[in-house]
């Protein structure tokens, strides 16, 4: 009976974008929920490295201010500076329910690789989308913004080792979730069962 259940919300899963977010309020009892889940992610040596900043409320002004600021310092550097990006990075945000920075806390006092941080980092991830949709909740993992600007880590207060992974959205959604599109796992699988 679980796996069926485990197995409908896995494949039932679905990338719920901004533009269908509906403006209504989670609850920070079922925000809680999504992190307690991430916080079960498998780890090599527990070293736990995920971290999380949780912005809901006025706090998505913020988060938005410290993402466009971020870019234009950036984007007035390299002369790419344009207002409709700015406009975009300072606004987007305030469209979710709440927006969770993802965070890679890179361990040093246990020596592992640091994919293998990454990668737990990820598991904690889906950990937090696999929990949304049992909630009925729209969600996704965006990467953009202000990601993958060396300036984000000062911004966030991170550790120069530290990795901003990107931004968790989350909001309330009146949409049915979409068809989902993959090729068949057949055509990514070798088995071998022979010496
Ligand atoms: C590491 C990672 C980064 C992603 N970054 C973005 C992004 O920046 N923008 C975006 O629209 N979707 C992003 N996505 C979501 C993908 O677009 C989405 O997972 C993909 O289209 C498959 O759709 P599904 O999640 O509904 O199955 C990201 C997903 C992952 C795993």
């Amino acid at each position: 009976m679980n796996s069926l259940i485990l197995n409908e919300i896995i494949q039932s899963r679905r990338s719920v974008f901004l533009k269908d977010y509906n403006g209504t309020q989670i609850e920070d009892e079922v925000i809680w929920q999504i992190l307690k889940n991430a916080n079960w992610a498998p780890n090599h040596k527990l070293t736990e490295p995920w971290r999380f900043k949780v912005y809901t409320g006025k706090g998505l002004i913020t988060l938005g201010k410290l993402q466009a600021e971020t870019y234009k310092t950036r984007a007035d550097q390299d002369g790419t500076f344009t207002e409709a990006k700015y406009h975009n990075l300072a606004t987007s945000p305030q469209k979710a329910s709440h927006v969770i920075a993802i965070i890679m806390k890179r361990s040093l006092e246990v020596k592992i690789q640091e994919i293998e941080e990454i990668s737990a980092v990820a598991c904690a991830v889906q950990n937090m989308y696999l929990t949304a949709t049992a909630y009925g909740l729209g969600a996704y993992w965006g990467t953009g913004g202000m990601t993958y600007m060396p300036e984000a880590n000062a911004a966030l207060q991170l550790g120069v080792q530290d990795r901003l992974m990107g931004f968790f959205y989350l909001g309330k959604t009146d949409e049915p979730l979409k068809a989902g599109k993959r090729g068949p796992i057949e055509q990514k699988v070798e088995w071998i069962k022979s010496q």
